[in-house]
This record gives C-alpha cells, sequence and structure tokens, in this order.
C-alpha cells in the first residue's frame, strides 16, 4: 500500500528536477528501450554555428574565428566538435530552412515545422514573437517560461509583467517593441538552455533579426547578450553598453544594448536602478 505521502514527495521531487510536464497519455520507461542508432558526426571542423562571416563582430573585441584547432571558441561557445552528436546537423538544417523564409509568415511556418531542438518535443507551444513588426526596438529574452509556454507568447508571466512596467516607464507598450526569445520552445522545470539548444535554433532568430530589420536590438539577460554578441562576458560587465550586430541579410550593423533580465531583477530588485539607467540610455538615442 503507497502512502499518499510518498506519492506527494515523489511528485515533488518531479517537480524539482524539472518534469512539470506530462508530454504522453502513458509513461515510458526509457532505461528498457533500445539504444538509439547513432547519428553520424558533421565532418571534423564543422560547426553548428553559422560560419563566422555571418556573425556578428563585437564592437570592442576583435573576434577570431568560431572554434580554434581544438574546436572551442576563445569565448567559450561550443562548436561542432564539443556539440552532442546531432547537433551540428541540426544547425545545418536549421540554417538552410531559416535562410529560405522571405517573411515572418513563412519563418514562423519553418520553425514550427522544425523537429531539431528537442525542447520542442517537452513543450506545449512554439513561442515565435510578440509586438510590433514594424518596431525599431526588438528585445530578445532567453526562452519560454511556464506561463509563455502555456499562452505561446513571450513574456506574459510574471517577468513579463515586470518588463510591461519598465517599458511603460519610458513611454513604450507592446505596440512599440516587437518581442522574440533566442529559444521558441521551453526548457524543462525553466533550467538554462544548452549550447547544442542554442545552436540548433539560432538561425532562426538570426534570420528573424533580418526579417525585422530593427534599429536596436535589446538582448535581455545573459544568456541573449551572449548568444548575440558571441562574447563570454556575463551580463553584469555587458549592460549598458553598446555594441554592434551585423548580419548578412541586413543593410548595416544594428546597435546592440544589453539589459538586466527582469526575471534577474525580480530576485534582485536593487539592480533595478541599472536597468532604469539603461533603459533612459537606450531612450536618449532612440527617443522615438
Ligand atoms: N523569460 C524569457 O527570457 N523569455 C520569456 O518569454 C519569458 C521569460
Amino acid at each position: 500500500m503507497i502512502d499518499q505521502s510518498d506519492i506527494l514527495a515523489a511528485l515533488r521531487w518531479h517537480a524539482d528536477i524539472g518534469c512539470d510536464e506530462a508530454i504522453g497519455d502513458e509513461p515510458l520507461d526509457w532505461a528498457t528501450l533500445a539504444a538509439r542508432p547513432a547519428v553520424a558526426r558533421a565532418p571534423a571542423g564543422a560547426s553548428a554555428l553559422p560560419p563566422a562571416a555571418a556573425r556578428p563582430a563585437p564592437a570592442t573585441t576583435p573576434r577570431s574565428a568560431f572554434g580554434g584547432p581544438s574546436g572551442a571558441s576563445m569565448f567559450g561557445v561550443a562548436t561542432g566538435s564539443d556539440l552532442p552528436l546531432g547537433a551540428s546537423e541540426a544547425g545545418a538544417s536549421a540554417r538552410a530552412r531559416a535562410a529560405e523564409a522571405r517573411s515572418l509568415e513563412e519563418l514562423e511556418s519553418a520553425l514550427r515545422a522544425f523537429d531539431g531542438c528537442p525542447l520542442k518535443a517537452t513543450a506545449m507551444n512554439t513561442v515565435f514573437a510578440d509586438g510590433n513588426p514594424a518596431a525599431d526596438i526588438m528585445l530578445i529574452g532567453e526562452a519560454p517560461g511556464e506561463d509563455e509556454d502555456r499562452q505561446g507568447k513571450p513574456f506574459v508571466g510574471v517577468s513579463g509583467k515586470l518588463l510591461d512596467r519598465m517599458l511603460a516607464q519610458v513611454g513604450l507598450d507592446r505596440s512599440k517593441v516587437y518581442i522574440s526569445n533566442i529559444l521558441p520552445w521551453r526548457p524543462p522545470g525553466n533550467r538554462s538552455p544548452t549550447q547544442a539548444e542554442i545552436a540548433a535554433c539560432l538561425p532562426f532568430l538570426e534570420r528573424h533579426v533580418e526579417l525585422i530589420g530593427p534599429k536596436v536590438l535589446v538582448p535581455l539577460g545573459g544568456t541573449s547578450a551572449k548568444t548575440l554578441l558571441n562574447r563570454a562576458e556575463g551580463i553584469t560587465r555587458l549592460r549598458g553598453r553598446w555594441f554592434d550586430y551585423a548580419s548578412p541579410g541586413l543593410s548595416g550593423p544594428v546597435p546592440v544594448l544589453p539589459m538586466l533580465h527582469p526575471a534577474y531583477l525580480l530576485r534582485n530588485p536593487i539592480a533595478k536602478r541599472e536597468a532604469w539607467r539603461d533603459l533612459l540610455t537606450l531612450r536618449q538615442r532612440f527617443p522615438g
């Protein structure tokens, strides 16, 4: 006879390790499944990330090509040879599909049809974007959380509410900004995205930025800032400074102003003063 408190403890344990969604009607014992055939590795040196020429160059640090002889980037970004099996193929496939998209609608359809990121299997929704596609300001968060996953829109949970209040303080709202995320699918339990997940989805975000053609990019939080700028420094070093983002499909470099993530501000309210300073910096340069 199983005690009810044991069942509750087991449920709590599952929630604690990030299993907070049922994705099938029947439980599946993965341990008893036959090992899946290995996916062929990409040729040595192939990277899951876009070629160096297609990546943004940071404003203040001359960047070397992705992946030195060992395949490890000087900025600590994983490259083809240190990503899990199959990740390079996923990045290449994402790049090919994203490049074909000629409109936001085509890009969203391509993303929804893309199966190269395992997070899609555990997420309820693909979270593409919210806001005004014609806006000058494009905000880029990390990944959907539980509320975003349920509603299919970025920043609709508690951190989204704070973001809305912050934007309102400087005369902005969702009709004046465009919002997306590095990842369109929620990592289970809101864990941090892995480099393989980021590499698999990044080509879609890069095309997203090209199709929007914003006047300024605002990465929210460290994952977003480091990914967009290809830098290793943490957000406390990157925030409030201007960088450039370049991509072949953009008419020129786009200024980038990294800011602290609203979820971080909820945990560290004292840091709101920095966020306020960054918002003023943004509005001084883009008052429109
Ligand atoms: N945090 C993010 O980074 N993005 C969202 O959409 C929600 C929370």
